[in-house]
């Protein structure tokens, strides 16, 4: 039984750097547009067929709307004719995986390998880095923002690795509180990468940048960069697309829980599996994974049983599809204070276009995306109260998908340091 779903791995023939690279041995990834039911009847059928040699990206929902496909190269030949056939018109995202995921990769050579613990000067911001490059540089962080900031960790991983957080921000129970999370999915190296790119800037903000000390001094931020470690080790180490956390399974060789369906809050509602090897496994009980157990005890000890309404905004970081999404996902019903939230996320994602022009679209994640149950954003929602609760699913639009070049990293990370700059200041207003 093969553990690395898609093959894009090492220890493997697809693995990286890619062995063989003619154009017939790759990965494509394309993007469908279904035009009518039977289209999606048929990609359906095809997926059933194929399995994990066919992975849906953007799942098929209703027509007209884009579905986003990874194909592994030994299902290319039968699948593309049987497309045309159908008349579903589909455009070639990339015909060459492999080559972006090696891209990606920073060319380290021995005189680049510094101790970031030495110096968090030395940590670059535009490239990605592994989970034990982002612990050591978050360790490195304490010298420089004592006594107003702290890096600890909330409890362990399945496999053992401490989850880091940072605290910026004098800890006060007068202080609203900002949380940033990232990384729950494992193989969305962006939203990790734009944590570590707003906690530099708000720690050590550019000269000219006021308002970030602004921010740092009325605010106390809670950001966890990686909330999944053991996953997106493995998409280092093995199988640069996992999604889901490792843990064990006791009747099912697969491993592995979908983190953003594991919360306890409508969990097993719709757009969740019970099976174990399929991407939106839930797990078999709301918090069965150590890595959702952990957040959830920071949170409701630090915030809700200390101090009731002081988590004031609450915002996961995904990839990809550039959208700015609000409460429900276990539902297409709306909380009663949408307008708000989508007032709000308009003014963010109207601030990210002003940065860089990328285009936001704000909405419900069941309205906009799909329903999903069980999902973080609905959990700090529902049970925690928190009124300005979002998930944002960051660069690109499906381009790169997943694989997004590394020097996406200080484009993305200035945009929503802006939308969150926006927020925070619009959130300050209300209060
Ligand atoms: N792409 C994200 C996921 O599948 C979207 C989550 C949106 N929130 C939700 N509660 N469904 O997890
Ligand atoms: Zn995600």
């Amino acid at each position: 039984f093969s553990d690395s779903a898609s093959g894009l791995g090492i220890g493997n023939e697809l693995a990286y750097p890619p062995r063989h690279r003619t154009t017939c041995r790759v990965h494509h990834v394309i993007r469908l547009k279904p035009k009518h039911e039977s289209h999606l009847q048929l990609l359906k059928s095809l997926k059933n067929k194929h399995g994990e040699q066919m992975e849906f990206w953007r799942k098929p929902t209703i027509p007209l709307q884009d579905v986003d496909v990874r194909l592994s190269p030994e299902v290319i030949p039968g699948i593309l004719p049987l497309l045309n056939e159908s008349g579903l018109l589909y455009d070639v995202m990339t015909d060459d995986l492999e080559s972006l995921v090696s891209a990606e990769r920073p060319k380290r050579s021995v005189a680049d390998v510094v101790d970031v613990t030495e110096s968090p000067d030395n940590f670059s911001l535009s490239s990605y880095h592994t989970y034990d490059e982002i612990s050591d540089w978050m360790d490195g962080l304490i010298d420089k923002c004592k006594p107003d900031c702290d890096v600890f960790s909330i409890g362990d991983t399945y496999e053992g690795r401490p989850m880091k957080i940072i605290r910026i921000g004098k800890e006060s129970v007068r202080r609203p509180v900002i949380w940033i999370d990232a990384g729950i999915h494992a193989r969305e190296w962006i939203a990790p990468a734009t944590a570590i790119y707003i906690i530099s800037k708000l720690i050590d903000p550019d000269k000219s940048d006021r308002i970030a000390r602004v921010l740092a001094s009325r605010y106390t931020w809670y950001i966890l960069p990686v909330a999944n470690p053991d996953g997106y080790d493995y998409t280092w180490t093995m199988d640069r697309l996992w999604r889901k956390t490792r843990s064990h399974h006791k009747y099912s060789p697969c491993r592995g829980v979908d983190g953003n369906r594991n919360w306890d809050f409508h969990w097993g509602g719709e757009g969740t599996s019970d099976l174990p090897c399929n991407e939106d496994y839930r797990g078999d009980e709301p918090f069965s994974e150590p890595e959702t157990r952990n957040i959830a005890r920071l949170v409701f000890d630090e915030f809700l049983l200390t101090l009731q309404g002081r988590l004031a905004v609450y915002l996961s970081l995904h990839s990809y599809g550039q959208y700015w999404l609000t409460p429900w996902g276990y539902t297409y019903n709306v909380p009663p204070d949408y307008p708000d939230l989508v007032h709000l996320g308009t003014k963010a994602t109207e601030a990210m276009r002003r940065t860089h022009g990328s285009r936001y679209q704000v909405g419900s994640s069941a309205r906009i995306l799909y329903l999903a149950a069980g999902g973080s954003d609905d959990w700090a929602k529902g049970v925690l109260g928190v009124k300005y609760s979002y998930t944002v699913e960051l660069c690109d639009t499906g381009r790169h998908g997943f694989i997004l070049p590394p020097h996406y990293i200080t484009t993305t990370g200035d945009e929503m340091l802006e939308a969150t700059r926006s927020l925070s200041l619009s959130v300050l207003r209300e209060r």
